[in-house]
Formats: structure tokens, sequence, C-alpha cells
């Protein structure tokens, strides 16, 4: 029984004052779900985040370097993270990947990094839409977490997030079958090259366009896309999401409580 996981990625976005505000929804928020929830905001306010949340949702980093200390002006160490009480770090986003050059073996070397540190990491990985439509998508993820696999061998404080770039800010979610395939391989390739233990106990959440509405604003009827995200949290290898825009707004407790 893997414990159903949902992350909230702020991205490059907010304000103290419109984060506060964030900070506040969800400590007065009903989370009715047994849902491990960690939320990433900008790095400036990592710390006044961790001070203020509820004791049930942790926080994360966006990104860290691959050396501890030293002269990397602008780099974020994972050992000054684990120095300061941040548990967790998103590795290998998409956006890291495209905008700022995180190749798949720095990726891998961060994410080396950030365990040895002492951190728990998500682990981005997924196909861009040209991929997809050359039917590369299975064989992009798997390079994306080989590359992983030559420098970790412990799996333990890796949850794998599945974002396929063409869902991510999209508005596009993928289909609960698209999700489940590419989970399902990914659970078959943990088992294959890694083991059977770590495949039944690694969390594999899926993230792209996310999103509950308000599910107030429709009455007793959920919206469209979030009967697809329900549906996609019922896949037997989903195990959460990890959600973009959608982490911004009140909707996000319902997401977190979309697992029960
Ligand atoms: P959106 O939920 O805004 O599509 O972003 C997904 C994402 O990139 C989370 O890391």
């Amino acid at each position: 029984p893997r414990q159903f996981f949902v992350g909230g990625n702020f991205k490059m976005n907010g304000s103290l004052e419109s984060i506060s505000k964030i900070v506040t929804t969800l400590n007065e928020g009903n989370i009715t779900a047994p849902t491990e929830v960690v939320i990433a905001p900008p790095s400036l306010y990592l710390l006044s985040v961790k001070d203020k949340i509820r004791k049930e949702i942790a926080v994360s980093a966006q990104n860290s370097y691959i050396i501890a200390s030293g002269a990397f002006t602008g780099e974020i160490s994972p050992h000054q993270l684990k120095d300061a009480g941040i548990p967790w770090v998103i590795i290998g986003h998409s956006e890291r990947r495209t905008l700022f050059g995180d190749t798949d073996k720095l990726v891998a070397q961060k994410t080396k990094t950030a365990l040895d540190a002492g951190l728990s990491v998500i682990l981005c990985i997924g196909e861009t839409l040209e991929e997809r439509e050359s039917n590369k998508t299975i064989a992009v993820v798997e390079k994306q977490l080989a590359a992983v696999k030559a420098e970790i061998s412990d799996w333990k404080n890796v949850v794998i997030a599945y974002e396929p770039v063409w869902a991510i800010g999209t508005g596009k979610v993928a289909t609960s079958a698209q999700a489940q395939e590419v989970h399902h391989a990914l659970r078959g390739w943990l088992s294959k090259e890694i083991g059977q233990d770590v495949a039944q106990s690694t969390r594999i959440i899926y993230g792209g366009s996310v999103s509950a509405k308000n599910s107030k604003e429709l009455g007793e009827h959920l919206s469209h896309v979030f009967q697809l995200v329900r549906m996609i949290a019922a896949q037997p290898d989903v195990d959460g999401f990890l959600v973009g825009g959608a982490s911004l707004k009140p909707e996000f407790i319902e997401i977190i409580n979309a697992g029960s």
C-alpha cells in the first residue's frame, strides 16, 4: 500500500502576501484523505512557509545543485536545504530541462547529491509531444530513469513524477489510460532494473494540468477536468499528483482529497 502523494509546485509565482494567503487557506482547509502533501514555494519563501504551514504539510525546494558549497553564484545547495530544515527537493522538472540545460546526466547527479545530503527527491520525467507522436514515450522516460540508476542505488527517498511536457500548463490533462500505461511501464522498469520491492514501494505520481476547478461553483457536480483527474487517481499505478497552477488556488485541497 503506497500512501497517496500530492505535491504543489508553485514555480516562480507568488509574493509574500499571496503565499501567506495560500498558507492560511491550506492551514484552514479540510484535509480528509490520508495523503502525503508537499508544497514547493520559490526558494526565497521556503523558510517562512516552513514556519507557518500546518505540520501535515512538508515543504520542498524546486531545484538544487550537485555540490555542497562553494563558488557557484545563484545556485541552491542541497546541504543548505537540509541545514535549513527543508526536507524535499524537486529535481529534473521539464522547465529546468528545457530552459536551464538540465541534462539527463545533470538531473541524475543532482538527484544523487540531494539524496546524499539527506533530502527526499521528487524526480520529474516526461516526454514532449513530438516524442509521444513518434511513439518514443516509454523509451524517453526509461532513458531518463536509466541515467538516475547510473548514479544512485537507494530509491527509498525518491518519488517519481511523470509529467508529459505537452500536458504541463496547457490544460490538456492526459487520459487515465495514457497515464496508467506509462506508470505501469515505469513500475515494470523499476522491477526489472532495480528490484521488485522498489517497484512496489515507489510512488509514481502524475503531473500536467491537474486541476479541480471549483466544484462548489458547480453545485454537486464535479467539473469535467476534475472527473478526469479522479479517474487518473483511481488507476492502479498512479499514486498521486504533482500540481502546478492549481496548487496556488483553494481547489488544491480538493486535489489533495482526490486520492480517497
Ligand atoms: P500545471 O499543473 O500548471 O500544468 O503544471 C504541472 C507541473 O509542471 C508541476 O510540476
